[in-house]
């Protein structure tokens, strides 16, 4: 086969990048290690920015996600016991979030690029990555037992944190960044109303507690917890019983639990990948970095690093410009770096990390009651919570 954009991984990122794309009139195959059915079954982010709505609707894909996404305008900070309110809408000069779950969002790409009738190859086996250091770059992978080829100009490398692309870039140009968190997050998902009507971030003696949603009638909780333990360990009593330990009295008496859908743990990372461009390979979203998902961050950068490599293709097949392509990686991780640092920072903020002294818990309520009472905090919060600026800093 021969096609313009070789996509590997069928996540948000590369299905998103093989829309947009289509709409240009630029083609592309995808290659995805899973099955449909696989990729929609992992629960992840909830949250969408401004910027990640625009793209789902440039896309041609955002009638549901404006039927059934929830608006938000606030969030709450639960601290010492109290809850207050950041106006997000007020801090941020007029931006929102929306509360559509990321497979939902994954399923509108996946049936445009069906009703389409696009090229993705669900459950490839060993897919490699050639040549993206010269003009013909190629992709390989086998399917049922044959191995096929595909020929392109470009590879678009949207396969996760743990994918081949990355791992397939010359160790000698790459620099990697970690930084590791000691523990994980147990999420739960349950057909009950949400406990409350915004999202509410709890740091509390016994650990952090985000209270999320997915719609009225569906709940996201999550609590902090050892990295030891095991998912299989928890019991939905035992997670009930210990969200309403670290919630406040209002939000323990309204909370409705039930039996959950789905229970996972997810470790906390950051990472960054430098540069994300090696040749004719670029790497966008969780191939080139990670946040810790305190910050609702993750999925929003994985649509902007897709915006930025969607405008340079299409500079270069439209324009014949290679000023979009030789700018990617810069573009990219000035935003990046900007997101990773928020989500550091507000993980750092609501968590109890292990050996902490006990004056670090203090200096984390000085510093929310300093944030939530000072203009200047509140819009620090609010403005990098909703999204900074596609043209931040330029
Ligand atoms: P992915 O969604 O990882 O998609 C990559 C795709 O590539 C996958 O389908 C994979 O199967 C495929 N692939 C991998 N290797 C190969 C290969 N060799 N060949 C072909 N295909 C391959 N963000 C938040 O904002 N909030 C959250 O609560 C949150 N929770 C998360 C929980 C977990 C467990 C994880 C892992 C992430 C979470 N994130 C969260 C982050 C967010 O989900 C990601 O940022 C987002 O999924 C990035 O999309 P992506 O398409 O770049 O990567
Ligand atoms: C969700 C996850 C997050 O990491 C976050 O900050 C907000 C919401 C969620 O899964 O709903």
């Amino acid at each position: 086969t021969r096609t313009q954009v070789a996509i590997v991984g069928a996540g948000p990122s590369g299905l998103l990048l093989g829309q947009l794309l289509h709409k240009a009139g630029i083609d592309a195959v995808i290659v995805e290690r899973v099955s449909g059915e696989y990729v929609l079954g992992r629960i992840r982010a909830g949250i969408l920015e401004q910027v990640c709505i625009d793209l789902m609707d440039e896309a041609g894909v955002g009638q549901r996600m404006h039927r059934e996404g929830l608006v938000h305008g606030g969030i709450e900070m639960l601290y010492g016991g109290q809850r207050h309110r950041v106006d997000l809408n007020k801090y941020s000069g007029g931006k929102n979030v929306m509360v559509y779950g990321q497979t939902e969002l994954t399923r509108d790409l996946m049936e445009a690029r069906a009703a389409a009738g696009l090229p993705t190859i669900y459950e490839a086996k060993n897919t490699a990555v050639h040549g993206f250091d010269t003009a013909k770059p190629y992709v390989t992978y086998e399917k049922d037992g044959v191995e096929h080829r595909i020929d392109c100009d470009f590879i678009a490398g949207c396969d996760g944190f743990h994918g081949v692309c990355r791992a397939s870039a010359p160790r000698s140009a790459i620099r990697e960044y970690e930084k590791v968190y000691p523990f994980g997050w147990l999420g739960l998902l349950s057909d009950t109303p949400p406990v409350c009507d915004e999202l509410i971030y709890v740091n509390s003696p016994r650990g952090f507690a985000l209270c999320s949603q997915r719609s009225m009638t569906r709940s996201r909780y999550y609590l902090q917890v050892p990295l030891t333990d095991k998912v299989e360990e928890w019991s939905d009593d035992a997670f009930w019983q210990e969200l309403k330990l670290r919630l406040d009295e209002e939000a323990r008496e309204t909370l409705v639990t039930g039996p959950s859908i789905e229970k996972s743990i997810a470790p906390l990372r950051s990472f960054v990948t430098e540069p994300l461009r090696f040749g004719r390979m670029f790497l966008a979203g969780d191939a080139g970095h990670i946040v810790p998902p305190t910050g609702a961050k993750g999925l929003n950068l994985a649509a902007t690093d897709v915006k930025y490599l969607y405008d340079a293709l299409v500079d270069f097949y439209k324009d014949k410009s290679e000023a979009g392509i030789d700018d990617y990686s810069r573009k990219c991780l000035a935003r990046i770096w900007r997101a990773e640092r928020f989500s550091w920072w507000f993980t750092q903020l609501m968590h109890r990390f292990p050996h902490d002294e006990q004056i670090t818990a203090k200096f984390q309520n000085a510093e929310l009651d300093y944030l939530m009472h000072s203009e200047a905090g509140l819009r620090t919060i609010a403005e990098n919570y909703v999204g900074l600026p596609l043209d931040f800093g330029d």
